[in-house]
């Protein structure tokens, strides 16, 4: 144990407490968050989040991009816009961030959770398709779960800790069910998919902005999608369902007060400039340690998975068991080195304990094992 603090120190070359992910501002983050202030247009209108919104498109490769206040919100409005509505079942993964769960939950639906793959984390296309063959049929081009009756409206993979799940076999499965895909791709900024960007698989991806992904606008997310019809109720709904109008204060439905303010698009402009030398580092990190980790016994790294290009947001190693854990948590986190378990499973959290969540094996040995490491860009 004491040769792993040892080397994790000497890779962030310090004797200081090392966090789990610290933000980097080395570029123009100041200069144009004084642009903004100097502007005064600080708040929920200006020229940095119509940039963002340009800049993200285009990294991304998708048509339109629609900032908005978090991931959670973008995740809340991604689901809206496919029609998930009250006692609707949405596919999930059982092992996954809470804000999934919430922003299901947000419109009064239920998640139904399935198991990840050992390999990506994330939701296994095998186990999709088994749930949907014993449960669901498909009724007037609609899926229907058989057991309880309800809609299966949508199905939200996540890209865990930036590692893209096998996303293009789940797209081909919802497609043939009539299952509108939604990639949470929360923490997979910069991540690849057989040379697609995550995000794009589906009808809508959501993406987080929040201080410890790869890249910040302290607070942030954003929805991206091909479809203009989405994209321009995206964008109404986020922004309190206002209609254009010089004066007149008209609003057509409820909306929601979703939208990022400028100062954030600010910072998230000048942080996006900066996204292929985080990454590039993230991937040197990650091959110090898988290196390192390859000759010590009981821990392996977590490498990406096939057909991917990971922006290995969090690393991550596997323990053999969780008295394992459960050691070298507390040994690291005692001696300065910040280290996290994985969430708890969302199916044993209170408020979906009632949820679907049959033969989820690999979720619940992951969960007792998985540990993530300093992960923060080197520069
Ligand atoms: C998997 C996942 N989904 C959703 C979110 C929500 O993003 P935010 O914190 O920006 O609301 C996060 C990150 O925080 C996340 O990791």
């Amino acid at each position: 144990m004491e040769k792993i603090i040892k080397f994790i120190k000497d890779t962030f070359n310090t004797n200081e407490f090392i966090p789990l992910h610290e933000p980097r501002f080395i570029g123009n983050e100041k200069k144009y968050l004084n642009d903004c202030i100097d502007s005064t247009f600080v708040s929920s209108v200006g020229a940095y989040v119509d940039r963002f919104e340009k800049d993200f498109a285009e990294y991304v490769g998708s048509k339109y991009a629609v900032a908005t206040v978090n991931g959670t919100s973008a995740l809340h409005i991604a689901l809206l816009l496919v029609g998930v509505e009250q006692d609707d079942e949405v596919i999930t993964q059982p092992l996954t961030f809470i804000a999934t769960c919430n922003a299901i939950s947000y419109q009064k639906a239920h998640p139904v959770f399935i198991d990840v793959d050992g390999d990506t984390m994330g939701l296994s296309p095998t186990a999709l398709l088994a749930f949907l063959n014993k449960y669901a049929e498909k009724r007037d081009g609609v899926c229907v779960n058989k057991s309880t009756g309800r809609i299966i409206r949508a199905c939200v993979p996540m890209h865990t800790f930036g590692h893209p799940c096998r996303v293009d076999e789940i797209q081909a499965i919802c497609e043939e069910w009539g299952i509108f895909l939604i990639e949470d791709s929360a923490e997979s900024l910069g991540s690849f998919y057989k040379g697609k960007h995550t995000g794009r698989f589906g009808k809508l991806g959501a993406f987080s902005f929040n201080g410890n992904k790869v890249v910040t606008s302290g607070g942030g997310g954003v929805i991206v999608t091909d479809d203009e019809v989405l994209a321009k109720r995206a964008k109404h709904l986020t922004t309190t369902a206002k209609v254009p109008h010089p004066y007149e204060f008209v609003h057509n439905e409820i909306g929601y007060n979703y939208r990022m303010p400028n100062l954030n698009a600010a910072l998230l402009v000048a942080q996006l400039e900066q996204l292929d030398r985080f990454l590039e580092n993230k991937r040197q990190l990650a091959g110090i340690y898988k290196t390192f980790f390859a000759n010590i016994e009981n821990i392996s790294f977590v490498n990406e998975p096939n057909d991917a290009q990971s922006n290995y947001w969090l690393q991550a190693v596997l323990l053999e068991n969780k008295e394992q854990r459960d050691l070298y948590l507390k040994e690291t986190n005692d001696n300065g080195v910040m280290t996290r378990p994985v969430w708890r499973l969302m199916n044993e959290l209170d408020m979906f304990k009632h949820c679907f969540a049959e033969n989820i094996e690999n979720a619940k040995f992951l969960e007792k094992r998985l540990v993530n490491i300093p992960s923060s860009v080197r520069l």
